[in-house]
This record gives C-alpha cells, structure tokens and sequence, in this order.
C-alpha cells in the first residue's frame, strides 16, 4: 500500500501495530489532511456488543478503497474528546483496506487494546488522607542493617566500574544505567520528599549518593509527573544540564525552564537514537497529576533501552494490563525488565492500587515481556502506599518460580547496590 505522507516510516508502523491512541491525534490529523485529496465516500457509526463505539470513515483513490476505524468508548463525550492527551486511554484507530464488514470490525474490536493507558478507577475507591495517615503510623519501619550500602563502600564502587556497563539503584525509581559512553538516570529524585515544598512523603532512607557526587550524566530519562519521580528541585540543581532528557509528552517544560537545552519530548512507539542506544517510549498502566487540575494531562510510559542487541525495559509505575502481552510479541524478548513492586496495598480503605503492580503482577508483566530476568524497582525508599515496606522484595523472590523465573533471575537490589551488566545479563 502506497500513501504519500511526510512520514512514510509511521504508517507502516501504524499498519502493523493495527491501531494507535488519541495521543497520536496530530498524526492522524496530518493523516487525515493527505486523506482529503482522495475521495470520501462514507462514514458510519455503531456500537459493538459491549458498547464500543465504532466510527468508519473510507476513502478511495485509483479504484482502491481505504477505511480509517475509530473505536471509541464514549466517543459522544465532548469535553474528553477535545484533548489531546486523553483522560482515559479508550480510543483507537486502524487502518483497513477496503471497506469493513461487520465481521471486519467485531475482529478489529477484539484487538484494540483497551487496557493500554490508564484505566477508570474503580467506583469502590475510597482515598482518606487520614485513615491513609493513621494505617501508616501504624507501619513497622525498622530496617536491616544492610538496606543501604553505606556511601563510601558506594563511592568506592563507582569508580571500580567506571570503564564497565553497570545497573546502580540510588533509591526509589531511581537508577543509573551505563552502557558504553552514555551513562543514563531515571526519574531522579534527591529530595527529602516526594510532594510540593515540603510536603509528601518523607524518604526514610537517604540517596546512595548526593546530587553532586554522580557520575557525569548524559541521558536523563523521566517516566512521568507524580513527585515521586519528577523532582523539581532535583531538575534545578540537576549538575548536568547538558544531558540529553527524554521525556513524555507535556513534561519537556520541567526542563526547559530549567536550563536543559537539549530536551524530546515522546509520544507511545516513538523511537529515539542516542550514541550507540535505541529508545522506545512504550505505554504503562497508569495516569499522571500534580496538581488539582491537570489529571491525565501529560503523557506517561516506559522506556524501553536496546544497546548492543539487549534490551533493558525500565517501567513507569505500571499497574498490571494486558497491553503487555502485546509489548512482548512486538518488542520481546526482553534481557531485563525493571519494575516497581512497591505501593499496591491500600486497605482498609480499598484492596489494591490498579496503577502499581504487586510483585506477583510485576512478575506476570515481565513474564508478558518475554523477561529473561527482572529486576524489583520501587520500594524500600517512601512509604507510599500501606504494605509492610520490606513485603514487596519477599513477595517477588517467593513468587518467582510460579511465573517462571529462577530465584536468582529475580533480583533485588540493595540501595547503593552498583552491579555490572556482564553480570546481569550473563
Ligand atoms: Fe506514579
């Protein structure tokens, strides 16, 4: 099939992935704009058995006939419709050659992946500050001696692998990431608390390291906008504002008012190259906010690192979807996937969080992910949520077996931990 659009590369992918989200909806305006020099010829709407909406616009040109499908739920609603970045991740859109038929469009219903995003919360959620408050004074916060490493052990360590690739947890989502020349941090966050000023959760373990005593960094990846991963005094006083940062759509600002110059925004499947690395933005189970009126409007997602023909997938939060069955199929299998474990369990006030995986569905993510090994990320640095705050890393070794891991393939890192690549990935 030969379409003329300024980027030829997208709509192949976009034929082969089957569908794409509302975020991509300057693409599809772009899209649309190529399609008004062919012939319109219908458009039709109905719902499917579960209330899916379905809108079919074809086109022809040279006797041949495309259709452009949108599946949407609750396609009628205004106010979610005119923004660009959707407050629930519920429409779709796909490209079919010739006109659909009813079977056509009940097979393509099928496929568009609705869990990709972020889901409604669910009605049953009751969030109290103050019962929240209350359960986590109840929290037993004792540590073991060696949650940490202590800093010179880390400084040490640091400099013992300055010529090797090397994976070093310094607390919460925060990791660096070597590989070759480029050493890469995610979602840094150096700050006493996770909130605005000085509120939010206090960290109860400090960073294995300073701000000013990283390595020189050169990429600077952030996921997403909860304060438990985009600091913006860690962004102020960040040392590096040569950095490369890649981040998700609507966030580049955090960095551009603060002197980043070199600062990508991406879309989900956008691909980057940086130096020997390829980066994919991929979409994550889960929402954004920082303020009272801005839910849901900036993008969020994983990163998915490809260096030397292995592929490192670092997770934003995830809750648990099914769009990660189809991240596997496209971009599996994966050397090691790291993701949160933590900040699941909110009773008495509702069950579990659908934005954070438990370790068993971290564990089933990466098993989706095709992961030969998997790496337990955030927790042991916040109390955000009311588990036990040392249950998440037993509950993941415990559990590894029964969704395929070895133990040892499980891993646990210990905060200051600097292990090599070689290692990891051996
Ligand atoms: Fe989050």
């Amino acid at each position: 099939m030969k379409i003329n659009l300024r980027d030829p590369k997208k709509i192949m992918k976009l034929s082969k992935l089957g569908c794409f989200h509302q975020s991509k909806l300057s693409f599809l305006r772009s899209f649309l704009k190529e399609f008004k020099t062919w012939k319109y010829n219908r458009d039709l709407f109905d719902l499917d058995e579960n209330g899916f909406g379905r809108a079919v616009y074809s086109f022809s040109k040279n006797k041949r006939i495309y259709s452009l499908i949108c599946f949407a739920n609750k396609i009628d609603d205004k106010e979610r419709s005119d923004r660009v970045i959707a407050t629930k991740w519920d429409a779709a859109f796909t490209l079919h050659d010739g006109i659909p038929s009813k079977n056509d469009l009940d097979r393509l219903s099928e496929n568009v992946p609705k869990q990709e995003g972020s889901p409604e919360r669910k009605e049953n959620v009751n969030w109290s500050f103050r019962t929240f408050n209350k359960e986590k004074k109840k929290l037993d916060m004792s540590l073991p001696s060696d949650h940490s490493i202590k800093k010179e052990v880390v400084l040490k360590n640091l400099i013992k692998n300055q010529n090797n690739d090397f994976i070093a947890w310094i607390g919460h989502a925060t990791f660096l990431i070597k590989l070759g020349d480029t050493t890469i941090i995610t979602d840094p966050v150096f700050s006493r608390n996770a909130g605005p000023l000085f509120f939010g959760p206090k960290r109860y373990v400090d960073p294995a390291l300073n701000l000013n005593e990283l390595p020189k960094i050169d990429l600077f990846l952030l996921t997403h906008n909860h304060y438990d991963h985009l600091d913006i005094k860690t962004i102020r006083k960040f040392p590096f504002k040569d950095a490369k940062v890649l981040t998700a759509l609507k966030l580049g600002k955090y960095f551009t008012n603060n002197r980043f110059k070199n600062v990508k925004e991406l879309d989900w499947y956008d691909e980057v190259k940086i130096n020997d690395l390829k980066i994919t933005f991929l979409p994550a189970v889960h929402w954004s906010k920082r303020s009272l009126t801005d839910t849901n409007k900036t993008l969020w997602g994983n990163f998915l690192i490809e260096y030397k023909g292995k592929k490192i997938f670092f997770a934003c939060d995830t809750g648990y979807g099914e769009v990660y069955k189809k991240l596997g199929k496209d971009y599996g299998p994966i050397d090691l996937t790291m993701i949160n474990i933590g900040a699941y369990d909110f009773r008495p006030m509702f069950e579990k969080s659908i934005y954070h995986t438990t370790p068993e569905e971290a564990l089933e993510v990466a098993k989706d992910l095709k992961s030969k090994k998997v790496l337990g990320t955030h927790w042991g640095t916040f109390v955000l949520s009311l588990e036990p705050i040392l249950e998440p890393p037993k509950r993941f070794k415990r559990n590894a077996k029964s969704f395929g891991f070895n133990e040892d393939d499980a891993l646990i890192f210990k905060i200051g931990q600097i292990e090599n690549l070689n290692y990891i990935l051996k």
